[in-house]
Parts: structure tokens; sequence; C-alpha cells
């Protein structure tokens, strides 16, 4: 059993840094969840809590239903990989592999003449340590690497054997701490995926820091979205994407990231309406019933809709949003439109090549005028004061609500 369990944790840097603060999670055994957030959230200090590696203020860490917050980080069973693999550069992989095999001394015991058990510490034999690291070894496609020194691996070889080194260990919970992010964009891509195997081949439980909202999305059975020291929502890679508790989230999560503008929620009777840059669309769809289910109040909201979820249309539909292009991003199978909204906003909108016709593309011109659309199920309402997502079920009242936090996030 190796779920691990954060309650009420609380991590204070000297007299008043306040790094990690309410952190509660429950993770499952064998769960892969990621830690995600912009850097100094919180999300390296949480893991090195877990790994006994910094002290807890406040709260327990449990790991497989024992309290660790008392226990050193090598009684913890646990693996962690850094984002500086730090491999010892005088040793070969084998060696750098088998080097915390060599000092580890397992438990054994051992029943007395006289019906007592003693319990004796002894090394892992060569044998043992051989079978471990050339089956680590084997797993990472590094075999034909163990004679060789770090300094003739390329970077995502040497990424590989700080896993391996971490993975001989036959560890309850692996950790990592941004381990892709000193790789070069193609290599990190590649890592990621074998990371996605890796995983059902070691099949233990994973906790993965990064800032990367990518990895988080492809890797994690379950995100963790960080911020400012405080858990902003916890959720699977859909869940965060469809139903984000908050504006942060909603921003955080998906690239280009969500165009947020100013709008106007009203109803008539059973049905919702939003007035966006004087154009009413009604809410239409799951949306429209979920507003009404909640009773949700006519209100000024910071209305979400993301690039991919804006299509185009022509003048005569009545909910056609005029917009001038400003530049095209042409990415291959997709444009970036980066247009201007009848007030001024920029928006951002993505629209599959294959939808269009060689003489629509030729239209696609900067200054060119253009009509895009949305319907209600791609809509994503905010309260304009305290940026809860209105439809939200979890909203963490953790989540600070300062106004000038919002014009951070709403201009940028
Ligand atoms: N050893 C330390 N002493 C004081 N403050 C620290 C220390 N380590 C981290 N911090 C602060 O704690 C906050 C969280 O840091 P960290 O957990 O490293 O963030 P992340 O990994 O999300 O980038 C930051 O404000 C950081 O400056
Ligand atoms: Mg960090």
């Amino acid at each position: 059993m190796a779920t691990v369990k954060l309650t009420n944790v609380k991590k204070i840097y000297g007299k008043n840094v306040v790094a990690v603060n309410d952190f509660n999670l429950e993770i499952a055994d064998k769960e892969f969840v990621v830690f995600v957030g912009p850097s100094g959230c919180g999300k390296s200090t949480t893991l090195r809590m877990i790994a006994g590696l910094e002290d807890i203020t406040e709260g327990t860490v449990e790991i497989g239903d024992k309290v660790v917050n008392d226990l050193q980080p090598k009684d913890r069973n646990i693996a962690m990989v850094f984002q500086n693999y730090a491999l010892y550069p005088h040793l070969t992989v084998y060696e750098n592999m088998a080097f915390a095999l060599r000092l580890l001394r397992v438990p054994q015991q051992i029943e007395q003449k006289d019906g007592s058990v003693k319990t004796v510490y002894s090394k892992l034999s060569q044998d043992e340590i051989y079978k471990r690291v050339t089956e680590a070894a084997e797993i990472l496609g590094i075999s034909d690497l163990l004679l060789r020194r770090p300094r003739e691996l390329s970077g995502g070889q040497r990424q590989r054997v700080a896993i391996g080194r971490a993975m001989v260990r036959d560890s309850q919970v692996f950790l990592m701490d941004e381990p892709l992010s000193n790789l070069d964009a193609k290599l990190r891509n590649q890592m990621r995926a074998e990371i996605i195997l890796l995983r059902k081949k070691i099949d233990t439980t994973f906790i993965y820091v990064t800032h990367d909202q990518t990895e988080a999305m492809t890797l994690g059975d379950r995100i963790v979205i960080m911020k400012d020291g405080y858990i902003q929502q916890v959720g699977t890679p859909a869940e965060v994407f469809d139903m984000p508790s908050n504006l942060f989230v909603a921003e955080f999560i998906g690239a280009p990231k969500m165009n947020i503008v100013e709008a106007e929620l009203t109803r008539e009777g059973e049905n919702y309406f939003v007035t966006v840059f004087g154009v009413k669309l009604p809410v239409d769809g799951e949306k429209g019933e979920a507003l009404c289910n909640k009773q949700a109040e006519e209100q000024k909201i910071l209305l979400g809709v993301r690039p991919e979820h804006m299509t185009l249309t022509n003048r005569s539909n009545p909910c056609a949003i005029p917009c001038t292009i400003q530049v095209i991003e042409m990415m291959g199978s997709e444009l970036h439109l980066h247009v201007l909204a009848p007030d001024g906003t920029p928006l951002i909108v993505r629209v599959p090549t294959v939808q269009l016709t060689t003489q629509q593309v030729a239209g696609l011109v900067a200054g060119a005028r253009i009509y895009v659309t949305f319907r209600g199920k791609v809509m994503h309402f905010f309260h304009k004061e305290t940026q809860f997502n209105l439809l939200s079920e979890q909203t963490s009242q953790s989540v600070k609500s300062e106004s000038d936090s919002h014009s951070q996030w709403y201009h940028n």
C-alpha cells in the first residue's frame, strides 16, 4: 500500500515566508498525480516535505497509512528524481545506479533458537544489485550504456540514468521534481511519452512536479493546480479543462490561454443570455440548464471562451461578433488568429485549416474583418469579484480574491 495523504499541511520558511498553506490531498495507491503551477507556488516545497527533505511546519503527511512527519528520508521508502540529476561524474552508469543499493541495508527477520525474532540489517548481494540495475536499464533502454560515464551521455540519456537510479530502490512512492526541465523541447516530448510507458512498467505511486501545463495534462491521472502556496483545484485533466474552478485555473490550463471578456449575464424565464460586445448570445444546451439549476442571478461576469471554441461565421448571423485581424500565426494544421473585438479587447481564435477553403484562407490577412461566434456549451462564467466559476462545485475558499490580482490576470 502506497497511498499518500496530506492533511492541513503548512510550510513556513524562517519567520514568515509561507510557502504552502492548507494543503489537503489524498493520493491513491498507484495513482499518478501532478502538482502544477507557476514558479514559486510551493510545488517543490510540498514534494520535499513528502520526501522528508524539508520539515513540516503544521499538519501531517502519511505514506501508506503511517504518519511520516518524523521519519528520515531514507526510512520513508521513496525515490526522488530532481531537475538537475546530479550524477556522480567519476562513476559509470552502472555504478551510479548501484550506488544507493550498495549503501542499502535491508531488514531481515531471523528466528532465534529460543523462538524470539530478531531483526538484522544486511547488505544486498552483488547478484541482487546486478539484477536490479540491469532490469532497470533494460526498462529504460540504456543497457548498452552501463559502462559509460555521465559526460559521455546526452541529456536524455543522463535523465534516464537519474530515473534508473531512483527505480532500482523499489520504492513505494516515486517523486519527480521537474525532471524534464533541462531538456530541449523535442527531447522533452519524447521523454514525456517514455514516462507514460515507464509508469506502466513501474506501477507505483507517482507524484510529479512541473510548471508546464502540457506535461501536467498528458501525464496526470489527477492534477493539483497551485498558486501562492494554495491549491486552486484538484481534478482529472478533463475536469480541470472543462470546469476550471476559478479564473486562474481557466487561464493556466490550455494553450493558447482562454479568452476572458467582460460580459453581462441575463435571464428571461428559463433562458439565459450573455451580452458581449453588444451582441446577445443564448446560453443554449447544458450550460443554460446548469445556470438554471443553480438559479444564477443576473450579473456582470467575466466570460471565458477557449480559442479553439470560437468559430468563424458570417455577417448575417445574429450571433456574429465582428473582429479585426491583427496577426496570423500559421501553425500547420491550424491558424491562430489574433484579433481585436469591437471594443479593442484582444482575442485569439484557433481555426483548423482543413475547415477552410483556399479562398477563405486567402481572405485571412492582417486588417481583414472577420465574424466569430460561439455556442453556450463552450462558455465559462466567472464571478466578477471572486473570480470563481459560477457553475463549479469545487470552490476553494483559500483562493485569494484581491481586486489587483484580477487585473493582473485579465490584462496580460
Ligand atoms: N529554503 C528556502 N528558504 C526560504 N524560502 C524558500 C526556500 N525554498 C523556497 N522558498 C520560497 O517558498 C516559496 C515556494 O517555493 P518552491 O516550493 O520552491 O516553489 P516551486 O517549486 O513551485 O517553484 C517561494 O516563495 C520560495 O521563494
Ligand atoms: Mg520547484
